[in-house]
């Protein structure tokens, strides 16, 4: 039994002050060939430092989630438990609803008019379609990093500041300069910015950039965080920085991320899925995924037959 789900117009408005960039949603993705050869030993050398098996808790569960755009079904019916504390990666084709998907675990597809979902998606046992939620609040709690990194025109210490103040949860200045350099702190960026707090985000480089938006996530003690091809826009160092990044906040947070790179699912996660036109073809640790995938199309998939 699918419930349909009609967003809330209020929580829209409020949204957008929370997410002003929601223009990047709809920003067309790039179709990037995949490696042909030797992508298994790349693998092996690559995650030979993986953490222990996680938990085994569901953090998330979907059921039976179909997304329409219009009359365009771009997801058709996705199950899917995502554990506490596992880095669970999404990778697939270009087009094939990764996003799409990834955006239904912290109701963002509601800020897209056309866009219409069904199905449950449960967080903690939460439906967290339920109409009462407070989407606000559940976007704090499920978190989301965009591929290009979007300081707000204001200076880094605000935009840490910015959710903390939103949501109240700083009992005074001195509290909110400790949950700023913490969040700082954990996205590995303090060193870095610490004698310039009051300089404007923007001013950073790319990778200190996403490394800031990270840790305006983390101040709102997010539970999950979701990152969509978080590293796309940034150079193989600053890249390297922010998958390290990843495994630790892995540690205290459940972790989504959408890639366009094997490699960095390979390096970061835990589990993949595999996305093809809109269904889940396959969810498997991440290593036999790339070594010995369960089904041909996601084997067609990896060893660049198509993507
Ligand atoms: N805002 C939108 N409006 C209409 N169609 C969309 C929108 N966003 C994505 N789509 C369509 O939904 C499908 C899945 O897209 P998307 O989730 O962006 O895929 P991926 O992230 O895997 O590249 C594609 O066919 C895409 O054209
Ligand atoms: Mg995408």
């Amino acid at each position: 039994m699918n419930t349909v789900i009609t967003p809330e117009q209020n929580s829209l408005e409020q949204d957008k002050s929370v997410n002003p960039e929601q223009t990047q949603f709809t920003s067309a993705q790039g179709s990037q060939k995949q490696p042909s050869t030797s992508f298994v030993s790349q693998f092996d050398t690559q995650t030979s430092q993986k953490k222990d098996a996680k938990s085994t808790d569901v953090k998330i569960s979907t059921q039976d989630v179909h997304v329409y755009y219009g009359e365009t079904e771009a997801i058709k019916g996705i199950d899917l438990n995502i554990y506490a504390n596992e880095v669970i990666a999404f990778i697939g084709p270009s087009g094939c609803g990764k996003s799409t998907f990834l955006r239904t675990l912290n109701r963002m597809n509601d800020t897209i008019d056309s866009c219409r979902v069904t199905g449950k998606v449960m967080m903690d046992n939460q439906d967290i379609y339920d109409p009462n939620l407070d989407v606000v609040l559940l976007r704090a709690q499920v978190g989301m990093v965009f591929q290009k990194p979007n300081p707000f025109p204001k200076s880094i210490f605000d935009n840490v500041a910015y959710g903390p103040k939103l949501h109240g949860l700083a009992r005074d200045k001195y509290d909110m300069e400790e949950i700023v350099e913490n969040s700082l702190r954990k996205a590995g960026l303090w060193d870095e910015v610490k004698d310039r707090l009051n300089q404007p985000g923007t001013g950073l480089s790319g990778g200190q950039q996403q490394r800031l938006c990270i840790a305006r996530t983390i101040a709102v003690s997010p539970e999950v965080i979701l990152m969509d091809e978080p590293c796309s826009a940034l150079d193989p160092i600053a890249t390297a920085k922010v998958e390290e990044l990843i495994s630790e906040l892995s540690n205290q947070y459940t972790i989504a991320i959408v890639t366009h790179s094997m490699q960095q699912a390979a390096r970061v996660s835990d589990r993949t899925a595999y996305f093809h036109l809109g269904d889940l073809i396959e969810v498997n640790a991440t290593e036999k995924v790339f070594t010995q995938p369960d089904h041909q199309l996601t084997e067609a998939y990896i060893t660049g037959r198509f993507g």
